[in-house]
């Protein structure tokens, strides 16, 4: 590990859609001053703003098909190596398939810097539609928030970190969900064993409680 706390870690979260790295890594970041770069994240941005990149992205990403790389890698590389070597990282779903992987880790070590662990979080299929289907994120800071466990007696729910607006991701749709699951199992799956072969993998069951899976990913890590 990078040093002792945590802290300049280079984390990967991996996991199908729902797992909780979203959730994990908003933690992560708090816990162990990490920077958080999201792809998902990213990709919403641009498209609250309206930027090209972002109304291209979402022709994807409403059908739940992965964004081309063309697109996707250059700016997930741009905020990963805008870092200077002594600030660590949460890369949340990034990489998804063997090239993104293959690429960060060529750009990785051109600069003498590599990935510490990646964080494996894995949930039944049964459990994901059910989370994604009663999930909300915010507006303003995209922490996500499960609808089912807040208080019901809220007309209007706001975000519990920040008081953004609260609203359901287009990709939620049940169709759209279920094609994301089959795209994660065809495509991002393999990148499974680019990291096995590596000695990186961390695998934490995603079924417990938001807690206890946060306490399994620190334990796993060591700290
Ligand atoms: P992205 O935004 O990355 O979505 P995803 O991978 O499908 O994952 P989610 O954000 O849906 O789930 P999560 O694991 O973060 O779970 P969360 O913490 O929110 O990507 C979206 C799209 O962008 C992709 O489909 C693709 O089109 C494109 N894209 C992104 N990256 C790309 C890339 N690298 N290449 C190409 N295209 C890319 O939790 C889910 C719910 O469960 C919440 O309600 C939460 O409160 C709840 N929850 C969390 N943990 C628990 C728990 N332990 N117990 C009970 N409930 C829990
Ligand atoms: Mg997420």
């Amino acid at each position: 590990m990078s040093q002792s706390g945590g802290q300049n870690l280079r984390l990967v979260l991996f996991g199908p859609p729902g797992a909780g790295k979203g959730t994990q890594a908003h933690l992560l970041r708090d816990k162990l001053n990490l920077a958080h770069i999201s792809s998902g994240d990213l990709f919403r941005n641009n498209l609250n703003n309206k930027t090209p990149l972002g109304l291209k992205a979402a022709e994807y990403m409403n059908q739940g098909q992965l964004v081309p790389d063309e697109v996707t890698i250059d700016i997930v590389l741009d905020k990963v190596l805008s870092l200077n070597s002594a600030e660590g990282f949460i890369l949340d779903g990034f990489p998804r398939n063997r090239n993104q992987a293959e690429v960060l880790e060529k750009a990785l070590t051109q600069r003498s810097r590599n990935i510490d662990k990646v964080v494996h979080i894995d949930v039944s299929q049964e459990e994901l539609v059910r989370r994604l289907g009663g999930r909300y994120i915010c507006r303003d800071c995209q922490a996500p928030h499960n609808i089912n466990a807040m208080d019901s007696t809220q007309k209007d729910p706001k975000c519990e970190q920040c008081g953004g607006e609260l609203y359901q991701r287009e990709d939620d749709r049940s169709e759209a969900v279920q094609r994301r699951i089959q795209v994660y199992n065809d495509e991002t799956v393999p990148v499974l064993d680019f990291y096995r072969e590596r000695d990186l993998l961390l695998d934490v069951s995603g079924l417990n409680t938001v807690v206890n899976v946060y306490q399994d990913v620190l334990s796993g890590l060591g700290i």
